[in-house]
């Protein structure tokens, strides 16, 4: 049997970024049981409605409406941006939810993790991002809630985790994400 797709959307374009890491580790998780994908947002042009209307929509555009459309669940792990989410992240979720009546995001269970070095871990991003996912009827697991705080003193060198706490932790999220995709 095929398995189910889990699309992993980061939202941070940074290379060395603690989200991208903390996406690695959870991804981890899951590809035993999924096909674990990274869904790439750097390459998506600004929304602009004139595109669609006019037929001249982006193939960036198009691949990615049909990239998610395609998932069986979605995974957002994102950093927070002066209180809120990045722009990046914003954006694939317009995106995708057009043109209107073709919001390729609806139904999928779903999750968000906030990542930050701050002691919050990305608290306010989780909630902006929720409140978008929440009318774009993404199916969205609210308990265990995420926040990697102080993510910098998670990984070692090689960036991977290493504070075993935070290993348990993001088990214990694994697991009832699994049983949230599969209900
Ligand atoms: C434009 C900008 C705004 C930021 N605002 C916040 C914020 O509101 N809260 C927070 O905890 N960190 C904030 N930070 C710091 C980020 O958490 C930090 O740069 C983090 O490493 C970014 O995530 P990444 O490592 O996944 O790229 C901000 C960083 C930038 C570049």
């Amino acid at each position: 049997m095929k398995k189910k797709t889990i699309g992993i959307l980061v939202g941070s374009l940074r290379k060395d970024a603690y989200s991208k890491l903390a996406a690695n580790h959870i991804a981890g998780l899951f590809n035993n049981q999924y096909e674990v994908i990274f869904i790439e947002l750097g390459n998506l042009q600004m929304f602009n409605q004139d595109y669609d209307d006019e037929g001249t929509t982006p193939a960036e555009w198009t691949a990615f409406r049909e990239q998610v459309k395609s998932l069986d669940a979605v995974l957002f792990v994102t950093p927070e941006y002066n209180r809120s989410m990045p722009a990046v992240l914003k954006n694939a979720l317009d995106i995708a939810s057009r043109p209107y009546g073709h919001n390729v995001w609806n139904g999928k269970p779903g999750a968000v993790i906030g990542v930050s070095p701050g002691h919050i871990g990305g608290a306010l991003a989780v909630s902006a991002v929720r409140v978008p996912l929440a009318f774009l009827n993404v199916r969205l697991m609210m308990q265990p809630e995420v926040y990697l705080s102080n993510v910098h003193q998670l990984f070692d060198g090689q960036g991977k985790l290493t504070d075993e706490s935070t290993v348990k932790f993001l088990d214990k999220f694994a697991a009832a994400f699994r049983i949230w995709i599969e209900q």
